[in-house]
């Protein structure tokens, strides 16, 4: 608990918990600083001497007496390099000598673009503080919204600029937050992809200048995602500082690293500057998103782990049947037929497909693409959402009555956003779409984006939903997008306003998401966009997991999965066992290899489950039943990745903990033996070292005389090694630990 500085007010300070971390939020009113404290970090920030607001540190937990005097801006280093440039401020406006990357930069009316923040007064907020900055002269109030999580010490900043004046302003650039690291030496992690190949792990040296990772695309984007780590020195798993974050949106975004000339490093990170433009009325007010930054000292397992950890207890939303409940339910194994299947579908292929499904364990049964309108192919029937009656002549019902009485949920694939130009929506209303008029509108999958930022076109999307989730019995949504934004024009609008589609499209779709949940409180809905095209921490307050790669190679997946877990929480990673060869690269794997590299994240069936023969329906069977009794362990556990399957790896492994150690989950695999190595001896991680635990294989053997039960410290020093046999290519096993 901090001790509250002599003259300071001290207005949260929580115990959650004998073993919980307090967190505190103190300003010490003589020296203007106000410091954050939760879990293992403290974050610290002031009011300096020219009335800005700097940062002054963030880093592992100080002292609780620890003090700071008042902030003093950093001198000019040369006539060139302003002190206003270089001071570290937590929101700064560009004016006044800013050469770095601006968190603000408006127009006014009049052509001044001058803007100088400072300091006006602070409020109380949960878990942290609310702090209002102004312009030197002008009503534009920037409000800075701070909350600290006391477990984890992941700050939530965001900010609020309204205006305050009689002239509307024009918000050229709005970042949620800046964040400032002392001049050191860094390696950035940042991830990159394209369709099907999502999830790259980039790591490389900060240096001098900017390295921009955004989208323009209207939406989050499979070439980048918006997460960061930046590590001090080279990048190590288990040691380390690292300061890490996620931006909360789902529309264009950037964030900027940035190491300036004294060697500084800064993060910027909000709206896509690019193309933007939000005209503020008098006062109207601009919402940012929510910037997460978080905070470790062992490498980047410890943030990962701290951010899976945050994303379950803090973003994911609960369904009402588990309300109270502190994590989110496991998810349940789904079958989805699209790869077998693809625009096929029909009454009598579904319910033979969902006896199949049933008979192997599966939860819940999905209908993908191909169900509604005139949907032969993927050139025709996005945007009229009533069921095909040559494919369904009962509507669903029947499906999902018998979907019901196997003992299964059912869900169903829907791409709310789109239209194909040959649909009768499209024949109604031409203008809904995104375009300049008497402008070509691109199509992409033949198909054109719906503009979700108009009031009618909201109207119609939420209204169709709610009244499919109405009629029938949907226990989930496969929420699909399958293109990027071209000719983003809002021609309802006039000239100067139209580029507030950035913004409003992505509320709207948010706005839609907590609707529908609030009306169907059961229904959970999986975020997709051709593969991970939208997965962000603002999408995953209102969706409940996501489909990470339309690739689905298993040997691909480990890979995938292994960059996905730098960001994301296994939990919402959806991962189908699909058909061998597989269609993208040809890859001959066995079912038992598969199902492991699925098995790593929330398991899903999405092969041609009507051509297995027995044995495969056994091992499939046999495996889903290992997985279920593991998934709480396996999902929601603490990620170790022992070995990374990056960079041509031979071998791969990843471990996961129960929070409360009573069991550990390890998935081993082999690209292919060379020179006969053996499997690596695996030190475990994360066990409770006093404590017994017995060792069951879930596929694969231990070698001979590896102790049924040991302790904690004999898995973590000693090490699980694997039987001699285990070689060859494409080779998987798994084991689980229980504690006794
Ligand atoms: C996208 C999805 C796939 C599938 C198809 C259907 O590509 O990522 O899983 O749903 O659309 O058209």
């Amino acid at each position: 608990m901090v001790k509250a500085l002599s003259a300071a007010i001290l207005f949260l300070a929580v115990t959650l918990g004998a073993q919980a971390q307090a967190s505190s939020a103190n300003f010490d009113p003589a020296a203007k600083v106000f410091r954050l404290d939760g879990g293992g970090v403290s974050y610290v920030f002031g009011v300096n001497t020219r009335g800005e607001l700097q940062q002054l540190y963030w880093g592992a937990r100080l002292g609780a007496t620890d003090a700071f005097p008042q902030a003093a801006p950093l001198p000019e280093w040369a006539s060139f390099d302003s002190s206003y440039s270089n001071t570290p401020q937590e929101f700064a406006g560009w004016g006044a000598g800013l050469f770095v990357e601006p968190a603000l930069k408006i127009s006014f009316a009049d052509g001044n673009r001058d803007l100088v923040l400072h300091y006006q007064s602070f409020s109380e907020a949960p878990n942290g503080f609310d702090v209002e900055l102004k312009d030197i002269l002008r009503p534009i109030v920037v409000t800075l919204h701070y909350a600290i999580d006391p477990q984890s010490g992941i700050l939530a900043r965001s900010a609020t600029i309204v205006n305050q004046g009689a002239e509307p302003v024009t918000i050229e650039q709005a970042a949620a937050a800046a964040w400032a690291l002392p001049p050191s030496h860094y390696t950035l992690n940042y991830i990159t992809g394209r369709w099907a190949g999502e999830w790259t792990l980039n790591q490389e040296t900060v240096r001098p200048g900017e390295r921009i990772i955004e989208s323009r695309r209207g939406s989050t984007g499979h070439q980048a995602n918006p997460w960061f780590a930046i590590q001090a020195g080279e990048p190590d798993e288990d040691r380390g500082e690292v300061w890490f974050g996620a931006l909360a949106w789902s529309g264009s975004w950037r964030i900027s690293v940035e190491q300036d000339q004294l060697d500084a490093v800064r993060v910027t990170g909000g709206f896509n500057p690019f193309d933007f433009g939000y005209v503020l009325h008098p006062g109207q007010s601009l919402e940012t998103p929510v910037f997460y930054g978080g905070y470790a000292t062992n490498g980047l397992g410890g943030a990962s782990r701290l951010l899976h950890r945050y994303e379950l207890e803090h973003i994911l939303p609960r369904t009402v049947a588990t309300a109270g409940q502190i994590l989110p339910k496991p998810r349940p194994v789904i079958y989805n037929s699209w790869e077998a299947t693809e625009f096929k579908v029909n009454e009598a292929g579904q319910m033979a497909l969902a006896e199949k499904a049933a008979a192997l364990g599966i939860d819940r049964f999905v209908m993908d693409d191909g169900w509604f309108g005139q949907r032969k192919d993927d050139h025709a029937g996005l945007g009229d959402w009533y069921v095909n009656p040559e494919k369904f002549p009962h509507g669903l019902k029947p499906l999902i009555d018998k979907v019901h009485s196997l003992g299964m949920d059912f869900g169903l694939w829907v791409e709310p956003e789109m239209v194909n130009p040959d649909s009768d929506l499209y024949r109604k209303h031409p203008d809904w779409v995104l375009h300049f008029p008497e402008r070509a509108e691109s199509q992409q999958r033949n198909q054109l984006v719906l503009n979700l930022a108009r009031p009618d076109v909201r109207a119609y999307v939420f209204g169709f939903l709610d009244k499919l989730l109405n009629e029938n019995n949907i226990a989930f949504l496969k929420w699909d997008y399958n293109r990027n934004w071209t000719e983003p024009g809002w021609m309802q609008l006039a000239p100067a306003e139209q580029k507030k589609v950035y913004v409003e499209f992505t509320h709207n779709l948010y706005g839609i998401l907590a609707e529908l949940r609030r009306r169907h409180p059961k229904v959970e809905i999986e975020s997709c966009s051709g593969g991970g095209g939208r997965v962000d921490l603002g999408i995953l307050r209102y969706t409940d997991e996501v489909w990470p790669s339309d690739n689905t190679d298993p040997f691909d997946r480990l890979t995938q999965q292994d960059g996905f877990s730098y960001a994301y929480t296994p939990q919402i990673m959806m991962a189908w066992v699909t058909d061998s060869p597989h269609w993208l690269n040809h890859r001959t794997t066995s079912l038992t290899y598969r199902m492991l590299s699925s098995m790593q994240g929330s398991l899903g069936i999405g092969a041609n489950i009507a051509k297995w023969n027995d044995e495969e329906a056994a091992t499939a069977k046999r495996l889903i039943a290992a997985y279920h009794q593991v998934q709480p362990t396996n999902v929601q556990g603490d990620l170790y990745r022992l070995i990374s399957p990056r960079g041509g790896s031979e071998f791969s492994v990843t471990q996961t903990v129960r929070a409360d150690k009573s069991q550990s989950v390890v998935f081993a695999f082999i690209h292919s033996t060379q020179e006969g190595r053996l499997f690596p001896t695996l030190r475990l991680k994360g066990l409770d070292p006093a404590a017994q635990y017995a060792l069951t294989p879930i596929e694969g053997k231990a070698r001979a005389g590896t102790p049924a039960a040991a302790s904690g410290a004999w898995w973590m020093n000693h090490g699980l090694e694997m039987d001699e046999g285990f070689r060859g290519d494409f080779q998987a096993a798994a084991f689980r630990l229980d504690r006794k």
